[in-house]
């Protein structure tokens, strides 16, 4: 047993769902929904199973054309007709962590540029820690299924051995469970 923090598929989908309710009784209701990749795939598909809207999908990394790592996030991918999808339309980003926040500062102004009527900032886990970058003030709604401190979260997506992970979790979590009993009990 690591000390990561190990999230398995039915994690991901009822962070989703609450995280879609929390969206919807703040009275946003998205038109169109921009995943950032790869992370953000899968959980805004499932974001899909309970906001049904379009799925755009972009890329963006460190590391640009020929592999060469930049100081800052560049595109790697982006939307077709972007000003035609997104001009005066209510987006929703879609990533799976906010780590250092330079990711998805950097998407969020990017999409600005045409124009949306707003955007909303949607993120399984925030770890709480300084960020490289901030969003800019337009953002007035962001939603973050966990708060959870800087540790290394391991997603099923990335395992190799589901079953193994799916134990990982169960056992970080009676772990866990364990640790709030005791300090309820001090
Ligand atoms: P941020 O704006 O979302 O905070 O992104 P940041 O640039 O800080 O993140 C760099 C990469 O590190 C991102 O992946 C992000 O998903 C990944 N990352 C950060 N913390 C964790 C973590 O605790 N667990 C896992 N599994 N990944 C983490 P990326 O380069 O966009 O690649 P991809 O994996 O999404 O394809
Ligand atoms: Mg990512």
């Amino acid at each position: 047993m690591d000390d990561k923090f190990y999230v398995g598929y039915a994690t991901v989908h009822k962070l989703v769902h609450t995280l879609a309710e929390r969206l919807l009784d703040s009275g946003y209701d998205p038109d169109v929904i921009v995943a950032i990749g790869s992370g953000g795939f899968i959980p805004a598909r499932i974001v899909k199973t309970y906001i049904n809207r379009p799925i755009f999908a972009v890329g963006i990394s460190y590391y640009g054309i020929g592999n060469i790592h930049s100081d800052h996030p560049q595109k790697i991918q982006w939307i077709d007709e972007a000003q035609r999808h997104l001009k005066n339309k209510k987006v929703l980003l879609i990533d799976e962590v906010d780590d250092t926040r330079a990711t998805l500062s950097y998407c969020v102004r990017e999409l600005l540029n045409y124009e949306p009527q707003e955007i909303a900032v949607l993120v399984l886990h925030n770890k709480l820690k300084p960020k490289d970058d901030d969003f800019p003030p337009d953002i007035k709604r962001y939603f973050a299924g966990m708060d959870i401190p800087d540790v290394w979260i391991k997603y099923p997506w990335d395992a190799e051995n589901i079953d193994e992970h799916e134990a990982c979790e169960k056992a970080m979590l009676e772990r866990l469970a364990c640790a709030s009993i005791k300090k309820e009990n001090r």
